[in-house]
Protein backbone atom coordinates (compact mmCIF):
# COMPACT_ATOMS: atom_id res chain seq x y z
CA UNK A 1 0.00 0.00 0.00
CA UNK A 2 1.53 3.31 -0.75
CA UNK A 3 2.34 5.30 1.86
CA UNK A 4 -0.15 7.75 3.33
CA UNK A 5 -3.24 5.71 1.71
CA UNK A 6 -6.04 5.37 3.71
CA UNK A 7 -6.23 1.79 5.09
CA UNK A 8 -9.57 0.19 4.72
CA UNK A 9 -11.15 -0.58 7.74
CA UNK A 10 -11.18 -4.73 8.88
CA UNK A 11 -13.57 -7.05 8.97
CA UNK A 12 -16.59 -5.63 9.99
CA UNK A 13 -20.30 -7.19 8.45
CA UNK A 14 -21.50 -4.53 5.99
CA UNK A 15 -24.36 -2.63 6.54
CA UNK A 16 -27.86 -4.44 6.82
CA UNK A 17 -26.24 -8.27 6.34
CA UNK A 18 -26.47 -10.66 8.49
CA UNK A 19 -23.44 -10.40 10.74
CA UNK A 20 -20.90 -13.33 10.93
CA UNK A 21 -19.73 -13.08 14.06
CA UNK A 22 -16.52 -13.77 15.38
CA UNK A 23 -16.01 -14.45 11.96
CA UNK A 24 -13.24 -12.56 10.70
CA UNK A 25 -10.19 -14.81 12.00
CA UNK A 26 -8.90 -18.21 9.96
CA UNK A 27 -10.82 -21.05 11.53
CA UNK A 28 -8.63 -23.54 12.98
CA UNK A 29 -6.45 -20.83 14.52
CA UNK A 30 -4.41 -20.70 11.40
CA UNK A 31 -3.46 -17.33 11.36
CA UNK A 32 -4.64 -16.78 14.66
CA UNK A 33 -4.08 -12.88 15.54
CA UNK A 34 -4.19 -11.51 11.76
CA UNK A 35 -7.79 -10.79 11.49
CA UNK A 36 -8.61 -10.29 7.90
CA UNK A 37 -9.00 -6.85 6.41
CA UNK A 38 -11.25 -7.61 3.41
CA UNK A 39 -12.72 -10.83 4.88
CA UNK A 40 -14.81 -12.28 7.13
CA UNK A 41 -14.63 -16.08 7.76
CA UNK A 42 -16.06 -18.75 10.36
CA UNK A 43 -17.46 -21.67 10.12
CA UNK A 44 -20.87 -22.47 10.91
CA UNK A 45 -23.73 -24.93 10.93
CA UNK A 46 -25.28 -27.54 13.64
CA UNK A 47 -21.77 -29.82 13.31
CA UNK A 48 -19.49 -26.47 12.17
CA UNK A 49 -19.10 -28.00 8.66
CA UNK A 50 -19.54 -25.29 6.51
CA UNK A 51 -16.91 -23.44 6.05
CA UNK A 52 -18.64 -19.46 5.40
CA UNK A 53 -16.60 -16.82 3.63
CA UNK A 54 -18.03 -13.24 3.40
CA UNK A 55 -15.86 -10.85 0.96
CA UNK A 56 -16.03 -7.43 3.31
CA UNK A 57 -14.92 -4.48 1.42
CA UNK A 58 -18.39 -2.79 1.26
CA UNK A 59 -16.86 1.17 0.26
CA UNK A 60 -16.00 -0.43 -2.87
CA UNK A 61 -19.03 -2.93 -3.63
CA UNK A 62 -16.62 -5.92 -2.94
CA UNK A 63 -14.20 -5.01 -5.65
CA UNK A 64 -11.61 -7.47 -5.75
CA UNK A 65 -8.35 -6.05 -5.42
CA UNK A 66 -5.30 -8.04 -5.17
CA UNK A 67 -5.43 -8.11 -1.23
CA UNK A 68 -8.98 -9.49 -1.27
CA UNK A 69 -8.03 -12.24 -3.70
CA UNK A 70 -5.22 -13.36 -1.60
CA UNK A 71 -7.02 -13.55 1.41
CA UNK A 72 -9.58 -15.64 -0.19
CA UNK A 73 -6.69 -17.23 -1.27
CA UNK A 74 -5.54 -17.80 2.36
CA UNK A 75 -8.97 -18.59 3.61
CA UNK A 76 -9.64 -21.35 0.73
CA UNK A 77 -7.00 -23.11 1.41
CA UNK A 78 -7.48 -23.35 5.42
CA UNK A 79 -10.70 -24.75 4.81
CA UNK A 80 -9.72 -26.84 2.79
CA UNK A 81 -7.45 -28.12 4.91
CA UNK A 82 -9.82 -28.19 8.07
CA UNK A 83 -10.91 -31.77 8.19
CA UNK A 84 -14.37 -30.91 10.10
CA UNK A 85 -15.54 -28.65 6.83
CA UNK A 86 -17.09 -30.56 3.94
CA UNK A 87 -18.56 -28.01 1.88
CA UNK A 88 -17.79 -23.63 1.37
CA UNK A 89 -20.16 -20.41 1.33
CA UNK A 90 -18.53 -17.38 -0.30
CA UNK A 91 -20.81 -14.44 -0.06
CA UNK A 92 -21.32 -10.87 -0.39
CA UNK A 93 -22.96 -8.29 1.37
CA UNK A 94 -26.74 -7.61 0.02
CA UNK A 95 -25.70 -4.50 -2.55
CA UNK A 96 -23.01 -6.46 -3.95
CA UNK A 97 -21.62 -10.02 -4.24
CA UNK A 98 -18.64 -8.12 -6.06
CA UNK A 99 -18.61 -5.56 -8.01
CA UNK A 100 -15.27 -6.69 -10.44
CA UNK A 101 -12.24 -6.82 -10.24
CA UNK A 102 -10.41 -3.40 -8.93
CA UNK A 103 -10.65 -1.00 -11.74
CA UNK A 104 -8.78 1.16 -9.63
CA UNK A 105 -5.91 -1.12 -9.37
CA UNK A 106 -5.95 -1.65 -13.02
CA UNK A 107 -6.32 1.43 -14.57
CA UNK A 108 -2.57 2.48 -15.20
CA UNK A 109 -1.55 -1.18 -15.76
CA UNK A 110 0.52 -1.98 -18.73
CA UNK A 111 0.89 -5.06 -20.85
CA UNK A 112 4.35 -5.77 -19.52
CA UNK A 113 2.85 -5.61 -16.16
CA UNK A 114 -0.05 -7.90 -16.66
CA UNK A 115 1.78 -10.47 -18.70
CA UNK A 116 5.58 -11.03 -16.45
CA UNK A 117 3.28 -10.85 -13.08
CA UNK A 118 0.22 -12.85 -15.01
CA UNK A 119 -2.50 -11.03 -13.62
CA UNK A 120 -5.45 -12.79 -11.95
CA UNK A 121 -3.88 -15.95 -12.65
CA UNK A 122 -4.17 -17.01 -9.12
CA UNK A 123 -7.77 -16.08 -9.25
CA UNK A 124 -7.56 -20.04 -10.00
CA UNK A 125 -7.03 -21.45 -6.56
CA UNK A 126 -10.77 -21.20 -6.31
CA UNK A 127 -11.59 -23.17 -9.34
CA UNK A 128 -9.05 -25.81 -8.03
CA UNK A 129 -10.70 -26.35 -4.39
CA UNK A 130 -11.58 -30.15 -4.29
CA UNK A 131 -14.36 -29.05 -1.75
CA UNK A 132 -17.58 -28.33 -2.95
CA UNK A 133 -18.30 -24.40 -3.05
CA UNK A 134 -21.69 -22.68 -2.81
CA UNK A 135 -21.76 -18.66 -4.64
CA UNK A 136 -24.31 -16.99 -2.79
CA UNK A 137 -24.78 -13.99 -4.46
CA UNK A 138 -27.07 -11.26 -3.56
CA UNK A 139 -26.72 -7.84 -5.92
CA UNK A 140 -24.25 -7.05 -8.16
CA UNK A 141 -21.89 -10.22 -9.47
CA UNK A 142 -20.25 -8.35 -12.18
CA UNK A 143 -17.18 -8.98 -14.55
CA UNK A 144 -14.88 -10.72 -11.88
CA UNK A 145 -17.12 -10.76 -9.25
CA UNK A 146 -19.43 -13.07 -11.93
CA UNK A 147 -16.36 -14.64 -12.96
CA UNK A 148 -16.01 -15.45 -9.26
CA UNK A 149 -19.09 -17.11 -8.72
CA UNK A 150 -18.74 -19.19 -12.15
CA UNK A 151 -15.45 -21.00 -10.73
CA UNK A 152 -18.03 -22.29 -7.62
CA UNK A 153 -19.68 -25.15 -8.29
CA UNK A 154 -23.10 -24.05 -7.36
CA UNK A 155 -24.70 -20.34 -7.48
CA UNK A 156 -27.52 -19.73 -5.49
CA UNK A 157 -28.96 -16.63 -6.13
CA UNK A 158 -31.02 -13.49 -4.47
CA UNK A 159 -33.99 -12.39 -6.05
CA UNK A 160 -32.04 -8.96 -6.81
CA UNK A 161 -28.96 -10.74 -7.72
CA UNK A 162 -27.45 -8.97 -11.50
CA UNK A 163 -25.01 -10.95 -13.20
CA UNK A 164 -22.59 -9.31 -16.19
CA UNK A 165 -19.87 -8.87 -17.75
CA UNK A 166 -19.44 -5.23 -18.42
CA UNK A 167 -15.50 -5.32 -19.03
CA UNK A 168 -16.35 -4.38 -22.85
CA UNK A 169 -17.72 -1.02 -21.54
CA UNK A 170 -14.32 -0.32 -20.21
CA UNK A 171 -12.40 -1.45 -23.12
CA UNK A 172 -11.14 -4.41 -21.91
CA UNK A 173 -12.50 -8.18 -21.59
CA UNK A 174 -13.32 -10.80 -18.93
CA UNK A 175 -9.54 -12.36 -18.11
CA UNK A 176 -10.67 -14.60 -15.33
CA UNK A 177 -12.40 -16.96 -17.45
CA UNK A 178 -15.44 -15.02 -18.52
CA UNK A 179 -16.28 -15.83 -21.92
CA UNK A 180 -15.74 -19.23 -21.04
CA UNK A 181 -17.73 -20.36 -18.09
CA UNK A 182 -20.28 -18.21 -18.83
CA UNK A 183 -20.36 -20.04 -22.22
CA UNK A 184 -20.54 -22.82 -21.06
CA UNK A 185 -22.99 -22.01 -18.24
CA UNK A 186 -26.14 -20.08 -20.70
CA UNK A 187 -24.91 -21.01 -24.37
CA UNK A 188 -23.35 -18.83 -27.07
CA UNK A 189 -26.27 -16.43 -28.01
CA UNK A 190 -26.79 -14.99 -24.51
CA UNK A 191 -23.00 -15.33 -23.54
CA UNK A 192 -21.86 -13.24 -26.58
CA UNK A 193 -24.70 -10.73 -26.04
CA UNK A 194 -23.78 -10.13 -22.08
CA UNK A 195 -20.10 -9.85 -23.30
CA UNK A 196 -20.71 -7.52 -26.37
CA UNK A 197 -23.02 -5.24 -24.91
CA UNK A 198 -21.92 -5.44 -21.03
CA UNK A 199 -25.90 -5.49 -20.37
CA UNK A 200 -26.76 -7.21 -16.98
CA UNK A 201 -29.35 -10.26 -16.76
CA UNK A 202 -31.46 -10.85 -13.70
CA UNK A 203 -31.62 -13.49 -11.08
CA UNK A 204 -34.57 -14.78 -12.93
CA UNK A 205 -32.89 -14.59 -16.27
CA UNK A 206 -29.96 -16.18 -14.53
CA UNK A 207 -32.29 -19.00 -13.68
CA UNK A 208 -33.78 -19.51 -16.60
CA UNK A 209 -30.56 -19.58 -18.69
CA UNK A 210 -28.75 -22.29 -16.10
CA UNK A 211 -26.41 -20.12 -14.28
CA UNK A 212 -27.84 -19.94 -11.29
CA UNK A 213 -29.90 -23.93 -9.82
CA UNK A 214 -31.96 -21.79 -7.05
CA UNK A 215 -33.29 -18.67 -6.38
CA UNK A 216 -34.52 -17.29 -3.08
CA UNK A 217 -35.74 -14.00 -0.96
CA UNK A 218 -32.60 -11.94 -0.30
CA UNK A 219 -33.00 -12.14 3.49
CA UNK A 220 -32.92 -16.43 2.80
CA UNK A 221 -30.50 -16.62 0.18
CA UNK A 222 -27.65 -17.06 2.87
CA UNK A 223 -29.26 -19.50 4.98
CA UNK A 224 -30.41 -21.76 2.29
CA UNK A 225 -26.85 -22.03 0.55
CA UNK A 226 -25.50 -23.16 4.22
CA UNK A 227 -28.40 -25.62 4.51
CA UNK A 228 -27.19 -26.86 1.04
CA UNK A 229 -23.48 -27.25 2.72
CA UNK A 230 -24.66 -28.78 5.71
CA UNK A 231 -26.69 -31.76 3.26
CA UNK A 232 -23.42 -31.47 1.05
CA UNK A 233 -21.12 -31.53 4.21
CA UNK A 234 -23.05 -34.58 5.84
CA UNK A 235 -21.84 -37.04 2.96
CA UNK A 236 -18.36 -38.50 2.19
CA UNK A 237 -15.80 -36.10 1.53
CA UNK A 238 -13.94 -38.07 -0.27
CA UNK A 239 -16.60 -39.04 -2.33
CA UNK A 240 -17.77 -35.69 -2.98
CA UNK A 241 -14.45 -34.79 -3.72
CA UNK A 242 -14.51 -37.57 -6.45
CA UNK A 243 -17.89 -36.31 -7.71
CA UNK A 244 -16.91 -33.05 -7.81
CA UNK A 245 -13.68 -33.85 -10.13
CA UNK A 246 -16.28 -36.00 -12.07
CA UNK A 247 -18.62 -33.30 -12.89
CA UNK A 248 -15.94 -31.03 -13.57
CA UNK A 249 -14.28 -33.26 -16.47
CA UNK A 250 -17.81 -32.11 -18.42
CA UNK A 251 -16.11 -29.21 -18.65
CA UNK A 252 -12.61 -29.98 -19.68
CA UNK A 253 -12.77 -33.18 -21.90
CA UNK A 254 -14.99 -34.74 -24.63
CA UNK A 255 -17.85 -37.47 -23.80
CA UNK A 256 -15.85 -40.16 -24.01
CA UNK A 257 -12.78 -39.63 -21.81
CA UNK A 258 -15.36 -37.52 -19.61
CA UNK A 259 -16.94 -40.64 -19.04
CA UNK A 260 -13.47 -42.77 -18.54
CA UNK A 261 -13.08 -40.35 -15.93
CA UNK A 262 -15.94 -41.09 -14.70
CA UNK A 263 -16.01 -44.92 -14.60
CA UNK A 264 -12.27 -44.56 -12.81
CA UNK A 265 -13.36 -42.01 -10.26
CA UNK A 266 -16.46 -44.38 -9.74
CA UNK A 267 -14.68 -47.81 -9.34
CA UNK A 268 -12.39 -45.57 -7.35
CA UNK A 269 -15.41 -45.08 -4.94
CA UNK A 270 -14.57 -49.02 -4.01
CA UNK A 271 -11.52 -48.84 -2.61
CA UNK A 272 -13.22 -46.67 0.35
CA UNK A 273 -14.55 -47.34 3.68
CA UNK A 274 -17.21 -44.79 2.72
CA UNK A 275 -18.73 -47.08 -0.16
CA UNK A 276 -18.90 -49.75 1.90
CA UNK A 277 -20.47 -48.55 4.72
CA UNK A 278 -22.94 -46.42 2.35
CA UNK A 279 -24.71 -49.45 1.48
CA UNK A 280 -24.01 -51.84 3.89
CA UNK A 281 -26.11 -48.94 5.69
CA UNK A 282 -28.68 -48.99 3.30
CA UNK A 283 -29.05 -52.64 3.16
CA UNK A 284 -29.30 -52.64 7.18
CA UNK A 285 -31.64 -49.88 7.20
CA UNK A 286 -29.87 -47.59 8.91
CA UNK A 287 -27.90 -43.67 8.59
CA UNK A 288 -24.75 -44.55 7.26
CA UNK A 289 -22.08 -43.27 9.01
CA UNK A 290 -19.45 -41.41 6.87
CA UNK A 291 -15.46 -41.01 8.28
CA UNK A 292 -14.15 -39.57 5.09
CA UNK A 293 -11.94 -42.75 4.70
N1 LIG B 1 -13.45 -1.46 -8.95
C1 LIG B 1 -13.12 -0.47 -8.10
N2 LIG B 1 -14.03 0.26 -7.43
C2 LIG B 1 -15.32 -0.04 -7.64
C3 LIG B 1 -15.72 -1.05 -8.52
C4 LIG B 1 -14.72 -1.78 -9.18
N3 LIG B 1 -15.00 -2.79 -10.01
N4 LIG B 1 -17.08 -1.10 -8.53
C5 LIG B 1 -17.49 -0.14 -7.68
N5 LIG B 1 -16.43 0.50 -7.14
C6 LIG B 1 -16.43 1.59 -6.18
C7 LIG B 1 -16.81 2.90 -6.83
O1 LIG B 1 -15.69 3.49 -7.46
C8 LIG B 1 -17.30 3.68 -5.64
O2 LIG B 1 -16.18 4.13 -4.92
P1 LIG B 1 -16.04 5.71 -4.59
O3 LIG B 1 -17.21 5.99 -3.67
O4 LIG B 1 -14.72 5.78 -3.91
O5 LIG B 1 -16.14 6.42 -5.86
C9 LIG B 1 -17.98 2.62 -4.79
O6 LIG B 1 -17.46 1.38 -5.22
C10 LIG B 1 -19.48 2.57 -4.99
O7 LIG B 1 -19.73 2.44 -6.38
P2 LIG B 1 -20.77 3.36 -7.17
O8 LIG B 1 -20.44 3.26 -8.64
O9 LIG B 1 -20.79 4.73 -6.59
O10 LIG B 1 -22.14 2.60 -6.81
P3 LIG B 1 -23.48 2.57 -7.65
O11 LIG B 1 -24.46 1.91 -6.78
O12 LIG B 1 -23.79 3.90 -8.23
O13 LIG B 1 -23.15 1.60 -8.91
C11 LIG B 1 -22.26 -0.39 -9.96
C12 LIG B 1 -22.88 0.24 -8.70
C13 LIG B 1 -21.84 -1.82 -9.61
C14 LIG B 1 -23.25 -0.41 -11.09
C15 LIG B 1 -21.01 0.43 -10.38
O14 LIG B 1 -20.19 0.62 -9.24
C16 LIG B 1 -20.18 -0.19 -11.44
O15 LIG B 1 -20.55 -0.15 -12.61
N6 LIG B 1 -19.03 -0.79 -11.08
C17 LIG B 1 -18.10 -1.34 -12.01
C18 LIG B 1 -18.59 -2.68 -12.55
C19 LIG B 1 -17.61 -3.24 -13.57
O16 LIG B 1 -17.38 -2.67 -14.62
N7 LIG B 1 -17.00 -4.38 -13.24
C20 LIG B 1 -16.06 -5.03 -14.09
C21 LIG B 1 -14.69 -4.66 -13.71
S1 LIG B 1 -13.49 -5.41 -14.79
Amino acid sequence: MAPGTPREPRSQAPTGDIPLAAGSRLPNGAGAGAPFQYLAVQKTGVRQSVGLIQLNRPQALNALCQGLMEELRQALEALENDPQVGAIVITGSQKAFAAGADIKEMQNKTFQECYSSGFLTGWDKVSTVRKPIIAAVNGYALGGGCELAMMCDIIYAGEKAQFGQPEILLGTIPGAGGTQRLTRAVGKSLAMEMVLTGDRISAAEAKEAGLVSKVFPVEKLLDAAIACAEKIASNSKLVAAMAKESVNAAFETTLAEGNRTEKRLFYATFATGDRKEGMTAFVEKRKANFTDS
